[in-house]
C-alpha cells in the first residue's frame, strides 16, 4: 500500500470514495452529504488551508483523509481531521490508522502544533486523540455530540487552552456537519 498526497487527477475518485463509503456505512443521504463536503473542500478551500492524502493499492485509491485549517485568535497552526474513509473491502486492516498517522506526521513537518477532530473517541484514541472540553478549545459550531470533540498536541504532551472563537474553512460552515 502506498500513502501519498492527492493530485488534481484524483479528485473525482476521492469524492466517489467518500460518497460510497458513507452511503454504505450510514445510508444514502449521508453518502450524498459527505460527497458534497469532499467537493466543497476541494473547490472552496485555499491550497494552504487543505491537505488530502490517499491510500493506494495497485493504482486504485482505497482510502482518503482530509485536514483543513482551523483559525483561532491565538495564531496557532491548527488543523481539523475530517472526513476520513476507507473502502469497505479494505476496512479493519489498519489503513485508516495508517492514513491518520501519515497525515499527522505531514502536519507536524509543516509546523502545525494542534490537530482536532470530531468523531468516535474509541477509534481516534488509537491514534493519539483525547477528549477535550469546549473551554480548552472552542469548536466552530455547537456540537450535537460534545463527547466527540477530540484533539492532540503535535508538539508536546497536552493541548494548551486556546482562547477565543474558532473558525473553520468555508466547506465546513454548515451545522449539519457538527
Ligand atoms: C472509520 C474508518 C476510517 C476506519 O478505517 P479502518 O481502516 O477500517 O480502521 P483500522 O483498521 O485502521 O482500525 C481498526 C479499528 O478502528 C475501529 N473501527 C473501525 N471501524 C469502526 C467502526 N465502523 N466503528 C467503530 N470503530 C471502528 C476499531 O477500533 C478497529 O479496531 P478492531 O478492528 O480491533 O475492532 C473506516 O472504517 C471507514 O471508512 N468507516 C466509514 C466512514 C467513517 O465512519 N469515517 C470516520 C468518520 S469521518
Amino acid at each position: 500500500m502506498k500513502l501519498r498526497h492527492h493530485t488534481k487527477n484524483d479528485s473525482r475518485a476521492i469524492v466517489q470514495l467518500f460518497e460510497s463509503v458513507f452511503a454504505n456505512s450510514e445510508g444514502e443521504s449521508e453518502g450524498t452529504l459527505i460527497g458534497r463536503l469532499a467537493i466543497d473542500l476541494f473547490e472552496k478551500t485555499d491550497e494552504c488551508d487543505l491537505l488530502n492524502f490517499v491510500a493506494e493499492i495497485d493504482g486504485q485509491i482505497i482510502g482518503s483523509i482530509f485536514f483543513s485549517r482551523l483559525r483561532f485568535v491565538d495564531c496557532i497552526q491548527a488543523f481539523l481531521l475530517a472526513p476520513v474513509a476507507v473502502h469497505s473491502d479494505h476496512q479493519r486492516k489498519g489503513v485508516g490508522q495508517a492514513l491518520i498517522r501519515h497525515g499527522l506526521n505531514a502536519l507536524r513537518d509543516e509546523g502545525a502544533s494542534v490537530a482536532l477532530t470530531y468523531g468516535d473517541p474509541e477509534f481516534y484514541s488509537k491514534v493519539g486523540f483525547r477528549a477535550i472540553s469546549h473551554e480548552t478549545v472552542m469548536a466552530p459550531f455547537e456540537l450535537s455530540q460534545p463527547e466527540g470533540w477530540l484533539g492532540q498536541s503535535l508538539v508536546g504532551n497536552s493541548i494548551e487552552t486556546l482562547s477565543g472563537e474558532c473558525t473553520c474553512v468555508e466547506a465546513f460552515r454548515e451545522p449539519a456537519y457538527w
